[in-house]
């Protein structure tokens, strides 16, 4: 939900400064951004099956994914194919949205913030809105509080869920600039158009100033930097397993990568057999463990993630 709010949020930012024109939005290849009809939009076209929902969706623009790795800078030639984009489109084209560091749902890719900064300045350049969607990032998951911290960059509109509550209650939150605020609120509507019965519920909003105390209070750098060095020991031997592409981590992210997709049927009781529940996606098998996973978990679910691929 907190995308879909991005998105109007962008869009009467525009029709508030006088700019009606700007009603697209760019975002990239391998992209996940959520399932209502907005959010989905601006997911990977393919991926998303857009194809199911036909003329209901919205066509957007996409950029190719970012292909610089995290550890190094980010090539000018990555930028090529988006600022072509925006230099055709930009009177257009109200925001440009991405996850800032960690593509999730769509792929598991970890790429340069050097990309963040890079986009930050095309799109002042161009003068369209950054957004940054930080529902799977957010709250520390890749070592920084958000990880646009990678960066420096700050966006215009910042979409924050998931962690917001630490997965207690459902609530998700969209965060603007005094630009956007101000703009809707000076504009002809005199205040932004989306008022749901439950927005703001006073339990959710508890529970996720509860969790977030409680995040803040404890050492989580190091409870994110130990399960980093925990989940790389722990994959590493995937590594050498001839169906494995690539093993990866990022904060308390670790992925690998198979060279061919997983059959959910057939991989999901063997992780289940093994005393720990992994979800796969196509060719990822990957963990998000929760911040306070002990070692000795860490090390089993690692250990079943690297029996299981052996056996594929
Ligand atoms: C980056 C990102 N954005 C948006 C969403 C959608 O969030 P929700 O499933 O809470 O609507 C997700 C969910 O996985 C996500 O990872």
């Amino acid at each position: 939900m907190a995308v879909e709010v991005a998105l109007k949020m962008a869009l009467q930012y525009w029709y508030s400064v006088g700019n009606p024109g700007k009603q697209k939005v760019i975002a990239l290849r391998n992209g996940y951004h959520g399932d209502t009809f907005g959010a989905m939009a601006v997911c990977d076209p393919v991926t998303g099956m857009h194809h199911l929902f036909g003329e209901m969706l919205p066509r957007h623009l996409f950029a190719p994914a970012p292909n610089c790795a995290f550890d190094g800078p980010c090539p000018d030639s990555e930028m090529v194919a988006i600022t072509d984009l925006l230099s055709q489109h930009h009177r257009e084209v109200a925001a440009v949205i991405v996850e800032p560091v960690v593509q999730g749902a769509g792929g598991m890719r970890f790429y340069s913030p050097d990309y963040l900064v890079k986009l930050r300045a095309l799109c002042d350049a161009f003068d369209v809105l950054l957004i940054f969607d930080e529902i799977a990032t957010g709250f520390g998951r890749t070592g920084k509080l958000f990880a646009l911290q990678h960066a420096a960059v700050e966006p215009d509109i910042l979409c924050l869920g998931k962690a917001l509550t630490g997965g207690y209650m459902t609530l998700a939150a969209t965060l603007c600039n005094q630009r956007i605020s101000r703009g809707i609120s000076d504009g002809e509507a005199g205040a932004f158009m989306h008022g749901p019965t439950f927005m703001g519920n006073p339990l959710a909003c508890a529970t996720a100033i509860a969790s977030i105390e409680l995040l803040l209070s404890q050492p989580w750098q190091r409870q994110v930097a130990n399960l980093n060095k925990a989940l790389g020991e722990g994959l590493a031997p995937a590594a050498e397993l001839p169906a494995v592409a690539q093993v990866r981590t990022l904060g308390a992210i670790g992925v690998i990568e198979l060279e061919e997709p997983v059959d959910m049927q057939t991989v999901q009781p063997m992780f289940v057999e093994r005393g720990v529940w992994v979800r796969p996606f196509g060719k990822l098998v990957y963990a998000m463990p929760p911040y306070v996973m002990g070692t000795e978990d860490v090390a089993a679910l690692t250990a079943a993630m690297v029996d299981v691929v052996a056996q594929l």
